[in-house]
């Protein structure tokens, strides 16, 4: 159930994201604010399974946690760096290593 709802989550706020890159003004701090709230339940959801299949994978799982990290924070960087418009080169890079390693990770070596 916690990793159905885990999917879930990371589901969404990629699909919240991506939107968010086509929206301004008050439609993109609403979808904004609702991405926040889906990390918020990403971290609660991924700390729940991390404690539970900790002793399962180990090191693994610590891994994965840092790169989910990873995604939320270049996610929340790139669309306040939008919002400023500040370059977001360096900043996209860094989003798709850490989407590749979640996934890898995530389907390789966990679940
Ligand atoms: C947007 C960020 C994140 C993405 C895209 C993501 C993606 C994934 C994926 C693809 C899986 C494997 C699902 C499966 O086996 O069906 C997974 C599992 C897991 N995630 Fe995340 N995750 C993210 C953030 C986090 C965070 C922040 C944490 C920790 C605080 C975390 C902890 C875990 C754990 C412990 C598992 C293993 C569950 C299991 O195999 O039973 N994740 N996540």
């Amino acid at each position: 159930m916690w990793l159905q709802a885990h999917v879930g989550f990371w589901t969404l706020a990629l699909v919240l994201f991506v939107i968010s890159l086509f929206l301004r003004g008050t439609a993109l701090k609403v979808f904004h604010m609702i991405l926040r709230l889906m990390y918020v339940l990403i971290i609660i959801t991924g700390l729940y399974l991390l404690f539970h299949v900790f002793s399962l994978y180990g090191i693994w799982v610590i891994i994965k946690m840092i790169c989910g990290l990873g995604v939320i924070v270049t996610m929340e960087m790139l669309l306040v760096r939008r919002k400023k418009q500040a370059s977001t080169g360096v900043i996209w890079v860094l989003l798709i290593i850490f989407l590749a390693l979640v996934f890898y990770i995530g389907y390789g070596k966990l679940g």
